[in-house]
């Protein structure tokens, strides 16, 4: 029995000594194992006096508990050392300032989209949203620009299928007629009032002031007795609560076939303050909208009687308005995806 006790005594030394935990599975191994010493210490008990036996046992378990609390303080001293020196591997100085986290924000266009948003919500318009893959028939003839019509030359389109039926849709006008359709067609009649936000697509040449992707927001009203006073004092009260001032504006007749009358309309440049420079083309205005009385083809086309109703559109140049907005001159800004500009808002 000596024999197993001295060896029990030596396994609690290795283990205090032990530098690695399979050094101490080892250990706990020879000792607890099957035919390990503490087993042989156990099954000697036959050979113990009966009357000593109920002490020998205690003290043999004894043994066994203290070898293994042995072996789990060990094991945990071990995993200490072995994550500070990890740390200290790593330089970790608790001094140095936080790793600053990188908070992405909100592209200009957006906000401005936002606020116009909340704007026209405030004045009653519902807020829609189309495809950007549109149909020929949404985006030219339903509003009447036809096949043969020159309109669609100014729009120089990107087509998605050899038929010519699939198209990038070149302004957002294509939901006025989608408004319209979901009114009529459920049974509903105007009023209508609607604001559509939105990404357009031009196959045009870019400088400072084109961009092939751009945004438009377009604006629809349909109602009894709607006339050109509405449309005009609609978008000066736009303007104003866009821009937190007021903003000068004027009206030159502008050629779109799915308005009649149909007008331009231009704010005076907020960038030079009407003095002339790249984004306004030294004029002083900027071109702001297209805007002017629905057709009354369009209409019927949406299902609603032109001799009841009528009604006025616009379709506003979304990146020109945050480009007057945030001061930007350069349309490439906007979709060139560069960080040192997209970090400044
Ligand atoms: N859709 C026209 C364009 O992109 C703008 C417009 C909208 C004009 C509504 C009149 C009415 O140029």
């Amino acid at each position: 029995m000596s024999a197993e006790r001295a060896r029990i005594r030596e396994a609690l030394t290795a283990i205090g000594a032990a530098r690695e935990v399979p050094e101490l599975a080892r250990i706990e191994r020879e000792v607890l194992g099957k035919d390990g010493a503490v087993g042989k210490l156990l099954a000697g008990i036959r050979d113990v006096p009966p009357a000593e036996r109920k002490a020998f046992g205690e003290a043999a378990n004894e043994l066994k508990r203290t070898l293994e609390s042995a072996l789990a303080e060990r094991r945990a001293a071990l995993e200490r050392e072995r994550i500070a020196a990890e740390r200290a591997a790593e330089h970790f100085d608790p001094t140095l300032p936080a790793a600053r986290i990188e908070h992405g924000s909100l592209h200009p266009v957006t906000r401005v989209v936002r606020s116009l948003e909340e704007i026209f919500s405030s004045m009653g318009y519902a807020i829609l949203d189309g495809p950007e893959v549109e149909l020929d028939h949404y985006n030219f003839e339903a509003l009447n620009i036809p096949r043969d019509h020159p309109a669609r030359e100014m729009h120089d389109t990107f087509w998605c299928d050899r038929e010519q039926k699939l198209l990038m849709r070149t302004h957002t006008s294509p939901v006025q007629m989608r408004a319209m359709l979901g009114l009529t067609r459920s049974g509903g009649k105007p009023p209508l009032r609607v604001v559509v936000p939105g990404r357009c697509f031009r196959n045009e040449t870019v400088d400072a002031s084109h961009e092939h992707t751009f945004h438009q927001l377009e604006g629809l009203v349909v109602d009894q007795g709607i006339a050109v006073g509405h449309l005009v004092r609609s978008m000066r009260t736009i303007l104003r609560c866009l821009f937190r001032s007021e903003v000068e504006v004027r009206l030159r007749p502008g050629y779109f076939p799915f308005v009649e009358p149909g007008f331009e309309l231009d704010m005076r440049c907020l960038l030079c303050a009407g003095k002339g420079c790249k984004v306004c083309k030294q004029s002083g205005w900027v071109e702001t909208c297209g805007c002017g009385m629905v057709h009354p083809v369009v209409l019927r086309n949406g299902g609603i009687d032109p001799e009841r109703y009528t009604g006025f559109a616009f379709g506003m140049g979304l990146s020109r308005l945050v480009m007057q907005r945030y001061g930007i001159d350069d349309i490439r800004h906007l979709m060139g995806a560069d960080l040192r500009f997209l970090e400044q808002f």
